[in-house]
């Protein structure tokens, strides 16, 4: 009956949410971390195929999956500021697909929305030059009814845009020794240990109760007595995550998706929803080998064991200050509100102002290269809401205000995604630095499905 819904219905964090929360496994620390390879380049081009595979996740089962250039999940595709690249794709799985470019200013016309789907069998070539700074971004598929369960079978992977500032910087960057992308993503297994995507689909967000870093089940990561760098996405459908370390001790975060912050902040949580990164640092030269440390969440589920290994400290022990110049302007605080979203609904009925995602209407209209304010209101239900990470493609966005009030420190710096709670109101600063067509919409990839999405066409 309604209460007993009503108690099913209530969050973990004791608030209201639409979805019946699934709790994690605690990894066992079993496996070693998987490493995605750093994707090889030759000129500046790049090959990005989607297939279709099997991975060994769990011992001696094969489970079927996508991946770019393998069989699961993708490789790191590291680009420079200021160069061109081109980037050939092909689609070697048996659907459409596209290739989208999760926080990236490109031209539309290489965004990989849903407007862009290559047949299988197809490839497309994808050339622009590099111009933000450095940061962690994500590629995914984004064909319009399959994003969610593409996404799910492991097509993602891991973007990073360097720059003369991020190499001049005494950050930790030794990829896979002190600088780790980490990729959670949730799933949920059937008895053959196989992702029945459609027999788990959940229309308020698809969860489950395995975790997979970099697709590794069970995972463990060993890292040396030093600092260590660790570039968090939220690459699940819909589950977030408020990260932690066991201890309680704090770290330190450097950036957020689009770029480092002004300086390091120290914080002991930073909540993740789909879509968003974060850059962290841990200090690990005050643990021992016989520490017991790890990853955990808000629940204090283990998400990811840290194994001290013996290597002793390197020189990246200098402090950091000034990353960045990122500032909100008056001007931008200023600026008149021009464009309004309401978020509303739940599963199949979620809307944006009173609309579902129509690829043949075009919401919104903005010339490029100039600055709106976009206010962004997630309207509550009789059920109480739920968050809605929204995300707007092609661009990097500041945060002006979130129920009138300064953003917290960690938010200050670009977004690509910003999670709206329930009764919430942000303003954002929206610039497009080209044109074309991009979606926004809410990255509970169900949510999206199900047509909490629209469209801007920037000219
Ligand atoms: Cu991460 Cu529309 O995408
Ligand atoms: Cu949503």
């Amino acid at each position: 009956d309604h209460e007993k819904m009503m108690e099913e219905m209530e969050g973990m964090d004791g608030h209201m949410s639409h979805i019946n929360p699934i709790a994690l496994n605690d990894s066992t620390g079993e496996n070693e971390l998987a490493i995605p390879p750093l994707l090889e380049q030759k000129n500046g081009i790049y090959h990005i195929a989607a297939q279709l595979g099997t991975t060994e996740i769990f011992k001696s089962v094969q489970t079927e999956t996508y991946g770019y250039n393998g069989s699961f999940l993708g490789p790191v595709i590291r680009v420079n500021k200021g160069d061109t690249v081109t980037f050939k794709t092909s689609n070697e799985l048996s659907e459409p697909t596209t290739f989208h470019w999760h926080g990236l200013e490109i031209p539309g016309e290489g965004d990989g929305g849903p407007h862009h789907l290559i047949q299988p069998g197809k490839s497309k070539d994808v050339i622009f030059t590099v111009n933000q700074e450095a940061s962690t971004l994500w590629f995914h598929p984004h064909p319009e009814g399959a994003t969610a369960e593409q996404v799910y079978k492991g097509l993602a992977g891991l973007i990073y845009v360097e720059d003369e500032n991020s190499k001049s910087l005494a950050l930790p960057n030794d990829y896979g020794v002190n600088d780790f992308p980490l990729v959670f993503q949730d799933r949920q297994f059937d008895d053959k240990k196989q992702l029945n995507y459609k027999a788990v689909l959940n229309e308020d967000g698809t969860i489950g109760d395995t975790l997979l870093v970099n697709g590794t089940l069970n995972p463990k990561l060993t890292v040396g007595k030093e600092k260590v760098r660790l570039r968090l996405l939220n690459g699940s459908n819909a589950r977030n995550y408020t990260f932690q370390l066991n201890t309680g001790d704090s770290f330190q975060q450097i950036a957020t998706d689009g770029g480092f912050l002004n300086e390091p902040i120290a914080i002991s949580e930073i909540t993740l929803t789909p879509g968003e990164r974060a850059e962290v640092i841990v200090d690990f030269s005050k643990f021992n080998a016989e520490n017991d440390i790890s990853l955990v969440n808000e629940a204090g589920n283990i998400l990811l064991p840290f194994k001290i290994g013996e290597h002793k400290t390197r020189e990246t022990t200098k402090s950091l200050e000034n990353l960045n110049d990122f500032a909100v302007t008056d001007e931008e605080r200023n600026l008149p509100v021009s464009k309004r979203l309401e978020l509303f609904g739940m599963g199949m009925h979620v809307t944006i102002n009173d609309k579902q995602f129509d690829m043949n209407r075009i919401d919104f209209t903005q010339k490029q290269g100039e600055t709106e304010t976009w206010e962004i209101y997630n309207k509550p239900d009789a059920m109480g809401g739920m968050i809605h990470p929204f995300h707007i493609h092609g661009t990097q966005f500041k945060i002006v205000s979130i129920d009138g009030k300064e953003p917290s420190a960690s938010l200050h710096g670009w977004k690509d995604t910003i999670a709206i709670e329930a009764g919430q109101t942000v303003k954002l600063a929206v610039k497009f630095n080209n044109k074309g067509i991009y979606m926004f919409h809410c990255h509970v990839l169900e949510h999206e499905e199900n047509g909490m999405m629209g469209q801007v066409e920037v000219n």
